[in-house]
């Protein structure tokens, strides 16, 4: 079935993600020119920083024979307000309803990028702003990071580990990274999800207080027996690495945290010299590719031996970016 929306791959079959990554490998060969988009703008709206999502996305509507209209709430368009029934006396000029409502008029989608602030998890872990586009539009909302899911960036990955390895099941290694500061979990929360529902043995490595969400965690489980594959968690970083076809980085915030950066700084230090993805850890793999999502910070997260080694994949996983999202584009837009 065609989803409406394209919010985060749970809930979205198997097959659909398989057709998804044979559309996104057809565009990628130029065997696949059709130009769906002619004649059609699409919204992207961009709450927070991008290279890659801006610039494929960007690219992709182009290639597609449409036009991208890139607007940046409290930056060049006016600031938003999503909550319902406030009094908008402080800083928010506009409430999303209007927001949406008047660019459905002019767009055939809408694209969000909307960061986690990582203040309050009970309430972040709803997806709360990405929720209200959804909740408001009438025309197909694509997320593009939100606080809880990057899908865009796990279908690129997936296809890109398809691309490497076939279609047999590989043990995938995601394994949190030090970094100075507590970022989202956008995409570690999206890699296992998809890692998951594409049958993968999948292991998450991290530190006693940085566990994923106890429900999506379930979900991921779910995933993984129905999809003949396996979750593992371990704490344990030199046993982490071992038969691994595949090394995923990313560093996340503590949600035990969420609302006080400082503490989690604090005790992340704790991490610092060990949780860096390095040669000697690459050596216990099974010949692992490298992956991470970009932005990395070299020698913090992994090592420019790794990042520069013929192991790393990233460069691969950011030009999927484009094919994969085109293939979304063309399947959900109508
Ligand atoms: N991986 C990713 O989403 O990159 P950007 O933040 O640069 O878009």
């Amino acid at each position: 079935m065609i989803p409406y929306n394209f919010l985060k791959t749970s809930g979205l079959a198997r097959e659909t993600l398989e057709e998804f990554i044979k559309s996104a490998v057809y565009f990628k060969s130029r065997e696949k020119t059709e130009k769906t988009l002619v004649g059609k703008s699409i919204a992207l709206v961009f709450f927070d920083p991008s290279l890659r999502t801006r610039a494929s996305m960007q690219v992709g509507i182009y290639e597609l024979g449409g036009n991208a209209v890139i607007l940046e709430p409290g930056g060049t368009s006016w600031t938003l307000e999503h909550r319902e029934n406030v009094v908008m006396d402080g800083d928010k000029t506009e409430h999303l309803k209007e927001f949406v409502r008047v660019l459905e008029r002019y767009v055939s989608a809408i694209g969000v990028r909307t960061f986690a602030e990582l203040k309050d998890w009970e309430l972040e872990r709803t997806d709360p702003i990405l929720s209200a586009f959804a909740k408001y539009s009438t025309k197909p909302v694509i997320n593009l990071e939100s606080a809880m899911h990057h899908p865009c960036q796990s279908m690129a990955d997936m296809m890109t580990i398809r691309e490497k390895f076939g279609k047999t099941k590989k043990k995938v290694l995601l394994t949190w990274a030090w970094h100075p500061k507590p970022l989202p979990m956008a995409v570690p929360n999206s890699f296992a999800l998809a890692a998951a529902q594409f049958g993968n043995d999948l292991r998450i490595a991290h530190p006693k207080g940085y566990e994923l969400d106890n429900e999506l965690m379930r979900e991921i489980e779910t995933h993984a027996r129905e999809n003949g594959g396996s979750i593992e968690i371990t704490n344990d970083l030199n046993q982490a690495f071992e038969n691994i076809d595949v090394v995923y980085a990313k560093s996340w915030g503590s949600k035990n945290f969420y609302g006080f950066p400082e503490k989690d700084v604090e005790f992340r230090a704790n991490f610092r010299n060990d949780w860096i993805v390095d040669e000697t850890k690459m050596s216990r793999t099974d010949n692992a590719i490298f992956m991470h999502c970009l932005p990395a910070r070299r020698n913090v997260i992994v090592t420019d031996a790794v990042m520069d080694s013929p192991a790393s994949v990233v460069i691969e996983q950011a030009e999927n970016r484009l094919h994969i999202q085109k293939a979304i584009m063309a399947t959900i837009i109508k």
